[in-house]
């Protein structure tokens, strides 16, 4: 790559340890993706977790003096006071989870511990260039808000928060944000969770690339949009994509592959969506527990959740769980949702994600949630995959039939 004398000062540590391992990191991912040169960036997203591999990074660079030089927000790990007075977590499992989080807080990232961050905490604005890592954040940055971002990881976004500049490359360049499949919409899509369906299937039928879907007539939500983001970029690895008229880059199919012709073409059904939610199944029957908030609920997703369960009462058996973001949590509970869902016998958790050991307790039980991510990640026993309301139906029968 081609450093500037700034930049090859960093590299050569005379800004200090921690910014000199940020930099190499930046400067052997340009090299392996043949990027010329450095760009400036304004704000970046790690996505942060309690796990061996972020805290040997982090400290690296707390450690050696780094600090964050432009906004840069952090994934949630788990709330280790909360639920160490609930479950037995191991305490080298806690030490890992602490450590993370008092080293992000070091290097001067902002502790959100969210991973919607580009909602309330973090917000990139259209043309900004950012380094945003995590599933939902880097496709819904890129398509939704027009930002330009690659698919970083915790440790890159972090390196470029750290140095304000990521290598240009991918995403940064517009010949490479052009889509690459066709996706013709013909499924209905009725309800929020038909969009948490269609990413699971897209994720899975283009593995890698930028699909744009055509056939979408009303706008999606918000809250659509990111179960969207975050199950094809889990099923699969989908950086962006385009619903001409509603992501903001393309108005058109055509401009969407800025003149060329796609690669492949797909045709999306309701039979194709219900094939999709069936695969994902195994479990019916008496079930454990609930899991919800992956992605972390949205302030209206809480609405919905404590209109669902106002005067009920989850079944004594099974345990009802939100995670969501302190910032969402405190709003909720200024409305009234928290209390309605704890009277309830549900519970509202901040700061914490589903892939965390403080979860281990459910390993061997049948969970159910409204997210294919989190029954992906969590490697439930057995898993029901469905909407928020047969969720809550199922709390409080005890079962899912
Ligand atoms: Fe968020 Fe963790 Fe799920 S980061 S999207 S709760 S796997």
């Amino acid at each position: 790559m081609n450093l500037t004398r700034e930049e090859e000062k960093v590299l050569n540590g005379e800004l200090g340890r921690g910014t000199q391992a940020a930099m190499e990191l930046l400067v052997a991912i340009g090299d392996a993706y043949d990027a010329e040169k450095m760009i400036s960036i304004s704000r970046a997203h790690a996505a942060s977790s309690g796990q061996e591999g972020d805290l040997y990074f982090v400290e690296l660079l707390a450690n050696g003096g780094a600090r964050c030089l432009v906004p840069t927000s952090t994934n949630p790990v788990y709330d280790i006071d909360f639920f160490h007075r609930l479950f037995e977590i191991p305490s080298d499992e806690a030490e890992v989870a602490r450590r993370v989080m008092e080293a992000y807080k070091k290097v001067g990232a902002i502790l959100s511990w969210s991973c919607l961050p580009y909602l309330t905490e973090n917000i990139p604005l259209f043309g900004e260039t950012v380094a945003f890592s995590e599933s939902s954040a880097t496709p819904y940055v890129n398509s939704v808000i027009g930002a330009t971002t690659n698919r970083e990881a915790a440790q890159s976004a972090l390196a470029a928060g750290v140095v304000g500049k990521t290598p240009r490359y991918g995403l940064h360049i517009k010949e490479n944000r052009k889509g690459t499949v066709l996706m013709k919409v013909e499924a209905s899509l009725r309800g929020s969770f038909d969009y948490t369906l269609l990413g699971q299937f897209v994720g899975e039928q283009i593995g890698y690339g930028i699909p744009v879907l055509s056939g979408i007539t009303r706008r999606p939500k918000t809250e659509e949009l990111i179960n969207f983001c975050a199950m094809s970029n889990t099923s699969g690895a989908m950086s962006m994509f385009y619903i001409p008229g509603f992501t903001v880059e393309a108005q058109t199919v055509q401009e969407a592959f800025q003149g060329d012709v796609p690669q492949d073409k797909i045709i999306v059904t309701d039979a194709e969506l219900k094939r999709t939610w069936e695969r994902m199944q195994t479990a019916s029957g008496k079930i454990d527990f609930v899991m919800l908030g992956c992605p972390h609920y949205t302030l209206k997703q809480m609405a919905e959740a404590a209109r669902l369960l106002e005067g009920k009462k989850i079944h004594g058996g099974v345990s009802f769980w939100i995670c969501t973001s302190a910032t969402t949590k405190a709003l909720a509970k200024r409305m009234g949702y928290v209390d309605t869902i704890e009277r309830a016998g549900g519970s509202v958790v901040v700061d914490t994600c589903i892939d965390e050991p403080c979860w281990t307790v459910y390993k061997d039980k049948v969970g159910m949630t409204d997210s294919p991510k989190c029954a992906y990640y969590r490697r439930f026993r057995d898993v029901v995959v469905a909407g928020l309301e047969d969720c809550v139906g199922a709390a409080v029968k005890g079962k899912y039939e």
